[in-house]
């Protein structure tokens, strides 16, 4: 039995407002065994006690604004730390940089202990408690953690728990043959079992590491290896393992990790005859991990990474009672949105936008246009259908259009494990390279570059419009292109992610001062549109949101509607200049101008986006954040407009004066 009475008041009411459903729960997979329940317990008692006092209090201020995350100041930005600073110290140095392009939410890649050459970029563990040690230590991490709240920038960290490496130490004593951590895994006597679970099991990475399970030489047996044969699947079945890894999240939450994204969520709990993905055991899981989080660190939120169809994705957000992750990518919308850039057709946007909605507004999605891994083409194709696209041949197209290798197509991206077999590549390349400005300054034409950085403007115009948290990855704020140096890198080459993982550019980063450069082109421009996403109340994520029909196929609209603001934002996914044949009756002004502009028969240019605002709080005038924000401007051109008048004063005073003298 567990003792409630010792526990002090702060904790134990906590557990007490989740105790029967955890124990529930916990029963549901590990029947009834007491001894790991109460074992679990204590260790969530553990955590709570080694916690540090500045947490707890960042804990009690998030607890009483439990929507803290969702308002439209967030901005996330997401990186490799020895790709940005070499190490957790050099991200510390360069904070200011991530506080000047607004971002208050930082990912870090995965940073713990891996073997060189077998790490996934990262993503094999092979000590959970312990920091790569090219990138600094643990004390390390808590600094830059402490450093960023002070700063008011969260911290999100990536807990790898499908998987461990195959050096780590349960490996390494599975390896070895002892059976209590060979249970720690998927362990097998003969290949019998694995090739009944072939049949059902798809393959994550068909071409650069085939099948999912291995053969285990040191210990004569089989275990199940879904991504690399280096990483090792964890046996979620084993409540050790589950007490043993939840300690191990907690241990990152009180080395200050704000928000905990759970690498590969679907995959944790596998069952033979099925496709060992989203079982109903990894909801229970997900959930009891919510709930440790709610006891130990209620400041800490859990971002799912569920890559797969929408149908899949939203149960992660579990029910509004009973919640499972805060949080989850928005990748549909992701995939979609290069979909229309490769077809210039918005049709199926506005059908995925149109799920996405319908959704109640407590669910938030990070929304991205791209990140470290590769684009994966999940598109709705039983939509698509009616338009008679078929799934290979339309994988086929995107690839070889955003590849530039159909004529007179200008992306440079790159295949990821092109698996002839099932027609199913996917890609990679930064988002400046996809857009085709890398392409237009290689071919020294002015117009391919600027038409490249129109449409990496509008898509980041079309991030920023959606509700939720939009996340740019390092490097695109500048426009940084792709990285070719992976492909003679030893350990890199096979994996074509590392297109799109390059180091930061800090000396072309100096350029983004200067608006005649690519750098200071994009980063200007990003600016602006951070800057009036955090000024305008319309792009809170409690807004109304709609489609704004606008009787054109390439033009995509949505309205956003807020405490009397009213947004009509219009985005040109093609290459022509083209009309929004929208008539909406309000005043307008258009946010990057400051100017007012009627929204109906709206004209774009080619890969033109408008940003359209209307006030009904001040009787239809301006509204009067954009009248602050360009205040400046208009103070400027006043003072340059008085000046003007004063000289034209003067110059007429004086020719007066000649004329007098004259006389
Ligand atoms: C996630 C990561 C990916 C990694 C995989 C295996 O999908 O985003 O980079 O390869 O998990 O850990």
């Amino acid at each position: 039995m567990v003792n409630f009475d010792s526990f002090e008041p702060e904790f134990r009411k906590r557990l007490e407002q989740c105790y029967d459903e955890i124990k529930w729960l916990y029963a549901e997979l590990y029947g009834n065994d007491q001894q790991a329940f109460e074992y679990f317990v204590f260790m969530l008692h553990e955590y709570y006690a080694a916690r540090k006092e500045s947490l707890k209090e960042l804990d009690r201020k998030r607890e009483a604004d439990p929507r803290w995350y969702s308002g439209n100041d967030m901005l996330g930005m997401q990186m490799y730390v020895n790709c940005f600073g070499e190490t957790l110290n050099g991200v510390s140095k360069h904070l200011n940089y991530i506080k000047q392009c607004g971002a208050n939410y930082l990912h870090l890649m995965p940073l713990l202990q891996t073997t060189e050459g077998k790490s996934d970029g990262g993503y094999a563990v092979s000590d959970f408690r312990k920091i790569d040690p090219k990138l600094g230590t643990m004390e390390d991490l808590s600094a830059l953690s402490d450093r960023c709240h002070s700063m008011g920038i969260s911290i999100c960290l990536d807990f790898v728990m499908n998987h461990t490496s195959e050096d780590h130490e349960w490996a390494r004593r599975a390896k070895a043959g002892e059976k209590e951590y060979q249970d720690r895994y998927l362990f097998f006597d003969n290949w019998n079992i694995p090739n009944d679970l072939e049949k059902t099991v798809p393959q994550v990475f068909p071409q650069t590491a085939p099948g999912n399970f291995s053969w285990c030489e040191e210990a004569h047996k089989v275990v199940m290896t879904t991504f690399y044969p280096y990483q090792w699947d964890l046996n979620y079945h084993n409540p050790t393992v589950f007490n043993d890894m939840t300690a191990n999240m907690l241990n990152l939450c009180n080395h200050g990790v704000d928000i905990i994204r759970l690498d590969a969520t679907p995959y944790i709990w596998k069952t033979l005859g099925t496709n060992c993905r989203n079982l109903p055991q990894v909801h229970t899981l997900v959930r009891i991990m919510h709930m440790a989080c709610d006891v130990v660190c209620p400041g800490t939120l859990l971002l799912g990474e569920v890559v797969m169809e929408p149908s899949k994705v939203v149960p992660y957000f579990g029910t509004v009672d009973r919640p499972e992750c805060q949080m989850l990518y928005n990748v549909t919308t992701m995939a979609s949105t290069w979909h229309t850039v490769a077809t210039g057709d918005v049709r199926l946007m506005k059908h995925q936008l149109a799920g996405v909605f319908a959704l109640p507004k407590q669910y938030t999605f990070l929304n991205y246009l791209r990140c470290h891994d590769d684009i994966g083409w999940g598109l709705d194709y039983d939509f698509l259908k009616q338009f008679g696209i078929v799934e290979a041949e339309h994988k086929k197209f995107l690839n070889d259009t955003l590849s530039g290798k159909i004529y007179g197509t200008d992306g440079r991206g790159e295949l990821y494990n092109d698996d002839p077999r099932l027609k199913d590549a996917r890609l990679c390349g930064t988002t400046a390279s996809l857009c085709g400005i890398e392409a237009g300054e290689y071919e020294l034409t002015d117009w391919k570059v600027d038409r490249g950085i129109r449409l990496d403007l509008m898509l980041h115009a079309f991030l920023l419009t959606q509700s939720g948290i939009p996340i740019i990855y390092s490097g695109d704020e500048i426009g940084q292109l792709n990285d070719y140096s992976y492909h003679t890198d030893p350990l890199k080459w096979d994996d074509s992610r590392f297109l799109h993982r390059g180091a930061f550019d800090w000396k072309a980063a100096v350029n983004r001062k200067k608006p005649e450069t690519r750098e200071g082109r994009i980063y200007a421009g990003i600016q602006k549109l951070v800057k009036l996403r955090k000024a305008f109340d319309v792009f809170n994520s409690e807004a109304d949101t709609w489609l704004v029909e606008a009787y054109n196929d390439h033009i995509l609209g949505i309205g956003r509607f807020y405490k009397g603001q009213k947004m009509i934002a219009l985005f040109n996914f093609s290459d022509s200049d083209e009309t929004a044949w929208i008539n909406e009756s309000e005043r307008y002004y258009d946010m990057m101008t400051g100017e007012e502009r009627n929204a109906s028969a709206v004209s774009l240019t080619s890969y033109g986006f408008a940003w359209l605002i209307s006030s009904f709080k001040d009787d239809e005038s301006k509204p009067k954040k954009l009248t602050q924000i360009y205040k400046v401007k208009t103070a400027a051109n006043d003072v340059k407009a008085s000046k003007k008048t004063a000289s034209k004063a003067k110059t007429s005073k004086k020719k007066t004066v000649k004329k007098t003298t004259r006389k």
